[in-house]
């Protein structure tokens, strides 16, 4: 008999250490981690497994079809928006080949458990490409099928991951002879910049707004990448955790789409600049504007409009962002640098 799990790949990431540790919470105690990189002690512990490889590399794919059962699937393995620009062919490979591997993984899997695969996948307000700052302000919350053509790899990507999904779910070997039983359930966010008070990114563009909070509360002088008019939406973790969770618990036949939109604020770099500093009155924030970085940012959206979301499957964010700040990441940020202080 193969053990039963529920796979998360990106396990060692933001998403995926917060989102273990709320499966791991809700009672979940089959997860098998996979990264490259080695997951946190704390966060192993709540895993079944964990497997420290690549998404890219078959034979570990195919041992993990070989060895589990696997009706879940997590994919939040990927190269984020600035990282991907300097290496885009390797982002490509993660976030597209990658993306692709862990799907074929899901059909083959279907057939071997007799069901659907529900295959969970997060986009990224980089899908997203405006094409200027005037547009940009006129077009406010985006539709999800509006203003769909990215100018960065990670964003390319993301929305092409969005349509593997949709082809592995609905139309994958359309013309073979026989016709699969059971295929994936694929199911997509597409989330603003997240911030976590227990993590940091790694080679995102919205990371202006989690570096700014988590220098204030180290007392160290932060340099912002981006103007100070510069807006996009955010999201605090919890929230983010909530949609991957409620969305993937949404009835089949409530869905109208395979990608939705979800966001929960949506704040200036001088406005969250405005919150650390009622936070940490000594906060040295300066604004010295990366262009090429700022581009990328000027490209995406002021909000995401998520009615579907709302609508579908009462997708609803627990944190604006004054409860944000005040009860999610002032308090656990400032925590944070006590205790390793
Ligand atoms: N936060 C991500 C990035 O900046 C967007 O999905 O790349």
């Amino acid at each position: 008999m193969r053990k039963e799990v529920i796979l998360v790949t990106g396990a060692a990431g933001e998403v995926g250490q917060a989102l273990i540790e709320s499966l791991a919470a809700a009672g979940y105690g089959n997860i098998l981690a996979l990264d490259i990189k080695a997951v946190p002690a704390e966060i192993r512990a709540l895993c079944h497994e964990e497997i420290v490889g690549d998404i890219v590399d078959d034979k570990l794919l195919n041992r993990l079809v070989a060895e589990y059962a696997i009706p879940q699937v997590f994919h939040m393995a990927a190269l984020l928006s600035t990282r991907a620009e300097y290496t885009p062919e390797t982002a490509h490979r993660v976030n597209v080949e990658g993306t692709l591997n862990l799907l074929k993984l899901s059909v083959d899997q279907a057939t071997w458990i007799g069901q659907p695969v529900k295959f969970i996948f997060p986009s990224s307000v980089a899908a997203y490409g405006l094409p200027d700052l005037e547009t940009k302000r006129r077009a406010g919350a985006v539709k999800e099928d509006d203003w769909n053509k990215p100018t960065t790899m990670y964003g390319c990507n993301k929305l092409y991951g969005e349509h593997l999904g949709r082809y592995y779910a609905y139309h994958y070997r359309q013309l073979a002879a026989e016709q699969r039983q059971n295929s994936i359930d694929f199911r997509a966010l597409r989330f603003p910049g997240l911030i976590s008070a227990f993590t940091l990114p790694a080679g995102g563009t919205s990371d202006y707004g989690p570096e700014m909070i988590h220098h204030a509360a180290q007392g160290k002088a932060y340099q912002s990448f981006v103007r100070e008019d510069a807006r996009i939406p955010f999201m605090a973790m919890p929230d983010a955790v909530k949609a991957l969770l409620d969305l993937q618990e949404a009835p089949q036949d409530a869905l109208t789409r395979t990608v939705y939109n979800v966001t929960s604020f949506s704040l200036s770099a001088a406005e969250i600049a405005d919150y650390v500093r009622v936070a940490f009155p000594a906060a040295q924030i300066s604004f010295a504007p990366d262009v090429q970085r700022q581009g990328i940012v000027d490209t995406w959206p002021e909000d995401q409009d998520d009615s579907a979301a709302r609508a579908d499957w009462n997708w609803q964010p627990d944190y604006d962002a004054d409860r944000a700040f005040a009860e999610y990441l002032i308090p656990n940020i400032r925590q944070r640098y006590v205790e390793k202080a």
